[in-house]
């Protein structure tokens, strides 16, 4: 795991959307695979700005999203594929029919999760996925207990993390109950993670996830079994880590080929 932490989110965005214009640059029909939350919003407003004024283009490139709430249409504006639209999609030149956002109004939910899994693979893999993490270490809405091997499925949302969510509805009693979602081990498919956190609110967990023991309490702590993730962090979001000082010397003392 590399260890990256920068004073503000802004700043984290600016990388996150270094690595991302690299590998379309590189490969411009990457597949990518993209979070919701309150977390992605300034990469993707980093995305949208070297789409706009450095030519960026996702005109090749595929997106699967993480998951979506059960219940939801598509135009309820707390919906992820809302969310995306508005963020993102709306604002680049991705197609539309290659955005991919697990059908939460899908009438046989099984066959849309294993759909959704099949898509992933016909599209040869997600190259890179963005990940948020949940204070209770749900990424995606893989919840604790969640299967380390689990795919796309149904899963139930903990009262902590409708408590979480509920700031984005009128009130809790709206908030989904139910989701699909990638699965752990879907997620681990991927070729990099870049895990993306913020805020002292978030400090805790990401120490947990990131030195803590691997535990399916803490999902997002299956990533330190991944050989290719970034987590990359504000101060405030940092200030749990154990081992921050080595962090930020690792990160300011790259050697060129590294950088
Ligand atoms: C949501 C999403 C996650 C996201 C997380 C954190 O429930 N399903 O993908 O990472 O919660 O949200 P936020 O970034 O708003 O803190």
């Amino acid at each position: 795991m590399e260890i990256i932490i920068r004073p503000t989110p802004e700043e984290c965005a600016s990388i996150g959307g270094r690595i991302i214009a690299n590998l379309i640059n590189g490969k411009p029909n990457a597949v990518l695979g993209l979070a919701t939350g309150s977390t992605p919003i300034p990469l993707y407003s980093e995305l949208v700005r070297m789409h706009k004024e450095e030519g960026l283009s996702f005109s090749e490139v595929t997106s699967f999203n993480l998951d979506e709430y059960i219940g939801l249409s598509g135009e309820h504006p707390c919906s992820y594929q809302f969310f995306m639209n508005e963020e993102l999609f709306g604002k680049i030149d991705i197609k539309s029919n290659s955005a991919h956002i697990p059908n939460g109004e899908a009438q046989d939910i099984q066959s849309e999760c294993l759909q959704y899994e099949q898509a992933i693979r016909s599209s040869g893999g997600i190259d890179l996925q963005v990940l948020g993490i949940g204070s209770d270490g749900h990424i995606g809405f893989n919840e604790p207990g969640s299967s380390l091997g689990s795919r796309t499925r149904i899963k139930t949302l903990t009262g902590e993390t409708i408590e979480d969510n509920a700031r984005f509805f009128d009130n809790p009693d709206q908030v989904p109950r139910h989701c699909i979602t990638m699965g752990v081990g879907t997620i681990m498919d991927s070729e990099t993670v870049l895990l993306f956190a913020f805020g002292e609110g978030k400090a805790d967990i990401i120490s947990k996830a990131v030195e803590g023991p691997v535990s399916a309490m803490v999902p997002a702590s299956i990533l330190q079994l991944h050989p290719n993730v970034k987590v990359i962090v504000d101060e405030a979001a940092g200030s749990n880590l154990a081992n921050i000082s080595y962090y930020k010397e690792v990160y300011e003392n790259k050697p060129d080929w590294q950088a």
